[in-house]
């Protein structure tokens, strides 16, 4: 298997609004494994569809240390949410930056999983900040559209700066 592509801020598809899955096919079910497979290869803790620019709603997930312990989310739905947290995000799609976000410290979702079975879970702490990061990603939105203006201007030069720098990029 390889890995996708990971789109990178501020590439204009990471805005797209994500549609809900309609129905979990074969296709749908062979994504979600090459969309935990991409969040592996990249070591990431979660990775949303719409950053491997497949506009449906699916995310995976795994906070584990020993990651194996794999969670896809198909039409995540927070609701309820309740208190604050606050801690350093960083982003696959925004490679080397760590910004603190604040978010529900707790949160009640409902999902479809993979086997295509509807189930609710609560979630809070690392796992409930994981999983509002990806959902904010199906709507189109990035960590750092919790950062000031300047911050994320900042964030924006350097991006290009690195990508520029790197061999064969556009
Ligand atoms: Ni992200």
């Amino acid at each position: 298997m390889h890995p996708l592509e990971i789109l990178e801020f501020p590439d204009p598809r990471l805005r797209t609004v994500a549609s809900p899955v309609k129905n979990i096919t074969d296709e749908i079910v062979k994504f979600t494994e090459r969309l935990l497979f991409t969040m592996y290869d990249a070591t990431g803790i979660g990775l949303a569809a719409t950053q491997v620019n497949f506009h449906q709603r699916i995310i995976a997930i795994d906070i584990s240390e020993t990651k194996n312990k794999p969670l896809i989310l198909i039409n995540p739905i927070i609701t309820e949410s309740a208190g604050e947290i606050e801690s350093n995000e960083g982003c696959l799609s925004v490679p080397g930056f760590y910004e603190p976000v604040k978010r529900f410290s707790e949160i009640k979702l409902e999902a479809i999983g993979a086997n295509g079975e509807s189930f609710s879970f609560e979630a809070s702490e690392l796992l409930g900040i994981c999983i509002q990061h990806e959902i904010d990603h199906l709507d189109g939105k990035l960590f750092i559209d919790y950062l000031s203006k300047t911050k994320r201007q900042l964030i924006r030069k350097k991006l290009k700066k690195t990508n520029a720098n790197r061999p064969g990029s556009k």
